[in-house]
């Protein structure tokens, strides 16, 4: 693993409350409407990566989810998110993993990523995380991405990102999956400053 990214994430999440990250978000509004449009069985097996402390996994598991697994390179701040769950947490499984390193040993019908490819800024690594994506999501299963678009910041967490577009984000996917739908976004933050992203859902082909 990247050990500077590894302490550089583990002590964001020692050293903020939620609420004090620019991500934060009482209630993922966006995702879930990305992931109610695919109308999944209560079994779909899906894949929150960078999930962090987001209120995503709570979300889904009150609408009934039962194969649901979270990954962080963080161990932190999973720790904090199965503090939050509670019982319910073991529920989730847990993985604490560079997503470039990622193995993935089952299959997903739905892999979540918000705010967490931008950070893979050179080619290597965005090769390293479309190919893992690649072998992970099942046959026409789904990819729910949301980045920053090339209207929002240019920096996330005091670290370079890389914007996208609807087109340059297709592209980034082109080989192995289709463009579901795309939208764009405004996230106001804890700090009432707005961040422009995409989201884009794609199918496995
Ligand atoms: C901006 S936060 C977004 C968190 C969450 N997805 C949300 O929407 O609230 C980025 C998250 O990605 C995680 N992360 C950053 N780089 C990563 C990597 N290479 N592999 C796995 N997780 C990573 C961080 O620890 C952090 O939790």
């Amino acid at each position: 693993m990247d050990n500077q990214a590894v302490e550089h994430w583990n002590s964001i999440y020692e050293n903020k409350n939620e609420n004090e990250v620019s991500w934060y978000q009482e209630y993922p509004q966006a995702s879930i409407e990305f992931i109610k449009e695919l109308k999944l069985p209560l079994t779909a097996h899906i894949i929150d990566i960078g999930g962090g402390e987001s209120r995503l996994v709570d979300a889904l598991l009150d609408m009934g989810y039962t194969n649901i697994t979270v990954l962080d390179i963080s161990e932190r701040a999973l720790q904090k998110t199965q503090n939050r769950l509670g019982e319910k947490g073991k529920l989730v499984q847990w993985v604490v993993t560079d997503i470039t390193e990622f193995n993935p040993t089952e299959k997903y019908d739905l892999w979540h990523d918000r705010a967490v490819f931008h950070f893979l800024t050179d080619e290597e690594n965005i090769i390293k995380y479309t190919s893992i994506a690649e072998r992970a999501i099942s046959q026409d299963g789904f990819l729910i991405m949301g980045t920053f678009s090339d209207k929002g910041p240019t920096k996330c967490s005091g670290l370079e990102i890389k914007q996208y577009t609807d087109k340059s984000l297709k592209d980034a996917f082109k080989d192995s999956f289709k463009q579901f739908s795309f939208q764009y976004i405004d996230h106001s933050t804890p700090f009432n400053t707005v961040q422009n992203f995409l989201f884009c859902t794609f199918q496995r082909k």
